[in-house]
């Protein structure tokens, strides 16, 4: 597997020490207020799992699925709530934990769709950034990193549902992106 990556894009080492600081920011800003992190699902909860070990205040999770209709690596902006919150969020302070944001269709869609619940507040944080991909302007208040326009894996990030399991943010190998069988 490890030998389908082109090249290591963020490290280990680089992803601990920034999520790190986003834990400490969360913990200062939503100090006395009880966040409920909202991780979407799947490419969200290698994020959430180390973000909230660096948070130090009482906060809760929570997950929700969606689909995006549309093949291959492109964003269709038609979306669908496989699954939805366990928790009502009304007058909560909602923190959107996600793993990236491309061209934004998503989370255009989360975001309208929870503000109609009526959360206290409702903010984003996601790993990794693409701006120049971006069709739908999403308000981001935290980003980990910014990254050029490429494909990348690992770190909860797949391509047909695997390499989640890498510990690094990697770019494939061009070779893998063919239909395997
Ligand atoms: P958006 O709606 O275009 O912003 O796409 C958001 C979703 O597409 C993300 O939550 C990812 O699941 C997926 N995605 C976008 N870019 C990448 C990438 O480079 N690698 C893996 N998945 C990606
Ligand atoms: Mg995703």
């Amino acid at each position: 597997m490890e030998n389908d990556v082109a090249k290591i894009l963020i490290t280990e080492e680089q992803l601990q020490e920034r999520i790190a600081e986003l834990g400490k920011q969360i913990s200062k800003e939503y100090k006395g207020n009880r966040p409920l992190l909202v991780c979407i699902l799947k490419g969200g909860i290698l994020f959430l799992s180390d973000l909230m070990r660096y948070i130090t205040i009482p906060h809760e999770i929570d997950f929700m699925d969606i689909s995006s209709y549309g093949a291959g690596t492109e964003s269709s902006g038609v979306v669908r709530i496989l699954k939805d919150l366990d928790a009502n969020i009304a007058g909560r302070h909602v923190l959107i934990v996600e793993d990236i944001i491309d061209t934004g269709h998503t989370l255009d869609y989360i975001l309208r769709n929870l503000s109609t619940r009526e959360p206290a507040s409702l903010r984003i944080c996601t790993l990794l950034s693409k701006p120049a991909r971006r069709e739908k302007d999403v308000p981001l208040e935290y980003v980990g990193f910014e990254i050029p326009n490429e494909f990348v894996i690992g770190y909860g990030l797949d391509f047909a549902e695997i390499y989640r399991n890498l510990r690094y943010i990697g770019v494939l190998k061009p070779e893998k992106y063919v239909t395997q069988d």
